[in-house]
């Protein structure tokens, strides 16, 4: 039995591990462990409280992968829900759909009986409007200080994602019974053009579980996830018969073939074989992820092993 995530993952491991330790499933696990970061208000990269989009709006991206399964449910710039991770759930379970977005995404959670709310916390406001009227000449504003329509693309350019999309929250767990299940939530990158989805919502770049050889899940630059395959990368890789770290190390080198300077590089993951050996991975130094086994009280922090791409 173990229970890995993001170190902004903390907050949730209690309450994954509850349901870990009562014989529950992986899947339940993550699911319940997210939850409760999406609904913290301090973490600015997940749920309530995350940063907005370029107008102000909070769009959430959430997945959930079941590896005995290879079942998978997705939610992408779903507004006005804190759980994006539990409406992902359900389209795993109700629906014969992976990924579903926008207003959609949001019709289906008011189906499920949830209530809407207004996500967009004071001190993300602030921060929101701080960061554009630091970066955003006036002539990119109408006579009423907002955004024009027009100029929303080269504004995504200037403005600066405050913790340079460096947040998202990830889970792994592997239950019991042996089997394996990944969480992925997340605001997303901070001021993003309205609509953009990242990698945490597209099974196989952010997220990815297969209990046949592990998991892993991703945090950083999601656009980078998402044109190498990432999650899916490491899995494979541990099918072709690498080992964990070895595996990790080879998806990060795949990113090297995006022909970025490796300073606007940046990735990080968790990951998880099937014999339940796990890591994490930057290419930033002094990067943690959590985890808790079996015999342990609480979880604890281990320091990220640092790949190059
Ligand atoms: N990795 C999260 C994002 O890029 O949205």
């Amino acid at each position: 039995m173990l229970l890995i995530a993001s170190a902004n993952g903390a907050v949730g491991m209690a309450a994954g591990w509850a349901i870990l330790q009562a014989d529950g499933t992986a899947l339940d696990a993550v699911e319940a462990a997210t939850r409760k970061v999406e609904d913290n208000p301090k973490d600015h990269s997940v749920g309530y409280g995350g940063y907005p989009n370029l107008l102000g709006e909070v769009e959430l991206d959430a997945s959930i992968m079941e590896g005995a399964t290879l079942r998978a449910g997705a939610v992408g710039a779903l507004r006005g829900f804190r759980h994006p991770i539990s409406v992902a759930r359900q389209v795993l379970e109700q629906l014969p759909h992976v990924l579903l977005v926008g207003e959609g995404a949001a019709r289906f959670a008011t189906e499920l009986g949830m209530q809407p709310e207004n996500l967009l916390t004071p001190p993300a406001e602030q921060a929101w409007r701080a960061g554009l009227a630091g970066r955003l000449p006036e002539e990119f504003r109408d006579a009423q200080g907002q955004i024009m329509e027009r100029m929303l693309a080269r504004a995504t350019r200037l403005a600066t994602d405050p913790e340079r999309v460096a947040g998202t929250v990830n889970f792994i767990a592997q239950d019991a019974a042996g089997h394996i299940a990944s969480a992925v939530s997340t605001s997303g990158w901070a001021w993003k053009y309205p609509g953009r989805l990242g990698d945490s919502p597209i099974i196989g770049a952010g997220n990815y579980a297969d209990d046949r050889y592990g998991a892993a899940a991703c945090t950083g630059w999601g656009e980078l996830a998402i044109r190498a395959s990432t999650a899916r990368s490491v899995v494979m890789y541990l099918q072709h018969g690498y080992a964990l770290e070895d595996a990790c190390r080879a998806a990060f080198r795949d990113l090297g073939a995006l022909g970025l300077p490796p300073e606007h590089c940046l990735m990080s993951l968790i990951a998880l074989d099937r014999h339940g050996q796990h890591c994490a991975v930057s290419t930033a130094p002094g990067r943690t992820y959590v985890y808790q086994a079996q015999g342990m009280a609480s979880h604890a922090e281990l320091p990220r092993l640092v790949a190059e791409v």
